[in-house]
């Protein structure tokens, strides 16, 4: 690289770039800065302002030009960033910068409708596929080693990335592998076709008639041992798993597209004896429903986008911190959020879909720490492994959300559990989604209560 001086700042330029070539530069960038001092891209190169000390005003303006092979870098990209109409904040807390903006929203366009299965605390697609497109290439590994309904490998099926995934809890295979390389509509609806309806006409699970219609719970309950005989016997297929993903989905909800009366939706069962309430509450009884239809008629939907296809992927039922199965090097970017404190429980959330797959859910090992001090540990020996599955020069991105109210700031916790490793933080990213000039690294202060913002830590690992 040869440097410039510039009265505003100095000129960086790839060593191939001759003196006239660099002065008709420096005069595009400044032309630039006098429209705007704040960024501005031409092709096949980028120009980026730094911001030190006071925010929301910008003071010390250093334009650095670069050619995009020469850094292809994600904190410039993350500087120069006003896909949506802002400029991105740059703090520095402790030494590292924080990016605050708004980098993906639910104004973009709408994800791929296979991710349309709901899962407590499951990311926006947005989100990996921020991260899937600016640091990967098609056919690397893209990871989650707390895949919950599988987001982070879905996308990158989608991207012509290798899906690899991990979560403690079954039920997440379930969710997620049939949506890769998943059967035709066609093959759906011929399957619904041989599935024996008739002979289910009895159940053995009254207190589930809080929730359906005896005849529904006879479908239900005669669906759940035919998938069940099917696994036993070796010959549960990639379209008995769609069937299965689709009915997990359609098990409890508040509308007609579901199997229950009103309730809650699938990742957050009500108990038998809640649902009592509600009913009671709501006058209601459970109405029959039509199980294979309401199965066809989620599976056109979620098909509706077309597959996401992927010649090798790569699931694991496991603690994320012991994944042996997964080779060392093997992964080039993990875009992950684990489970936070003590806000969310996996357990009795899911304990009717853990029911349908015959998955005794006390047997799941779902971290819960309420202690921060046992959560950063718990993300140390996470990140210890994570070291060693990623390739030199491979990201991991982790999201950890907004807890108590903004109180507490997880990213910390996972800078400090990443010292020793051979990992280096390189920042931390705040997606709000309700970006404002009062915007701030520390917290919700500014946001609307109940508006969701992303912390993520970006860590790279060392050559
Ligand atoms: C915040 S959710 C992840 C959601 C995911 N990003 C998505 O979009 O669906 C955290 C997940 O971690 C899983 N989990 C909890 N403890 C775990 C552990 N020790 N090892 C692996 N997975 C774990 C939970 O089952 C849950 O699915």
């Amino acid at each position: 690289m040869k440097k410039w001086p510039l009265e505003c700042g100095f000129f960086v330029a790839p060593r191939s770039l001759d003196r006239g070539a660099a002065l008709t530069a420096i005069n595009h960038i400044w032309l630039l800065g006098r429209k705007e001092l704040a960024s501005g891209s031409s092709r096949g190169t980028s120009c980026r302002t730094r911001d030190d000390g006071d925010r929301g005003r910008r003071v010390n303006h250093q334009l650095h030009l670069f050619q995009e092979e020469d850094e292809p870098d994600l904190l410039a990209e993350l500087r120069t960033f006003r896909d949506f109409g802002e400029s991105t904040l740059v703090e520095t807390v402790g030494g590292l910068p924080y990016f605050i903006n708004e980098f993906w929203t639910a104004r973009q366009r709408q994800a791929h409708r296979l991710h349309e299965v709901s899962y407590r605390a499951c990311f926006k697609p947005q989100l990996p596929a921020f991260f899937i497109e600016r640091l990967t290439a098609p056919g690397d590994v893209v990871y989650d080693p707390f895949m919950g309904r599988g987001t982070t490998p879905i996308e990158a099926a989608l991207r012509d990335r290798i899906p690899y995934g991990n979560d403690t809890n079954p039920l997440s295979r379930a969710l997620t592998e049939p949506r890769i390389n998943p059967p035709t509509l066609a093959q759906v609806k011929a399957r619904l076709g041989e599935i024996p309806w008739g002979t289910f006409d009895h159940y053995d699970h009254a207190e589930l008639l809080t929730f359906y219609h005896p005849t529904t719970l006879a479908h239900i309950e005669g669906l759940r041992a035919w998938l069940m005989e099917r696994e036993k016997a070796g010959l549960l297929d990639q379209t008995d798993r769609w069937v299965r993903m689709v009915a997990l989905n359609r098990l409890t909800g508040h509308s007609a597209g579901f199997f229950s009366v009103y309730t809650l939706p699938p990742n957050q069962a009500v108990t038998v004896e809640r649902q009592r309430l509600i009913n009671e509450k709501r006058k209601q009884t459970p109405p029959p429903r039509d199980v294979a239809a309401i199965i066809a008629k989620k599976s056109a939907s979620l098909l509706s986008d077309g597959p996401a296809l992927a010649p090798a992927s790569l699931f694991l039922t496991a603690q994320s911190d012991a994944t042996s199965e997964i080779p060392e090097a093997a992964v080039a970017l993990t875009v992950t959020s684990p489970p936070f404190l003590d806000i969310v429980n996996y357990e009795s959330d899911n304990w009717l879909r853990c029911w349908f797959m015959g998955i005794d859910p006390t047997s799941v090992k779902i971290a819960m720490h309420r202690k921060v001090e046992a959560w950063q540990a718990f993300i140390a020996s996470t990140l210890h492994e994570l070291a060693r599955i990623t390739r030199p020069g491979g990201h991991i991105a982790f999201e950890v959300g907004e807890v108590r109210n903004g109180k507490v700031r997880l990213e910390e916790n996972v800078i400090a559990a990443a010292e020793g490793l051979p990992l280096t933080p390189l920042g931390v990213m705040i997606n709000q989604q309700e970006f404002t000039k009062t915007s701030n690294c520390w917290g919700v202060s500014n946001n609307e209560v109940g508006t969701n913002s992303n912390r993520i830590v970006l860590l790279k690992r060392d050559q």
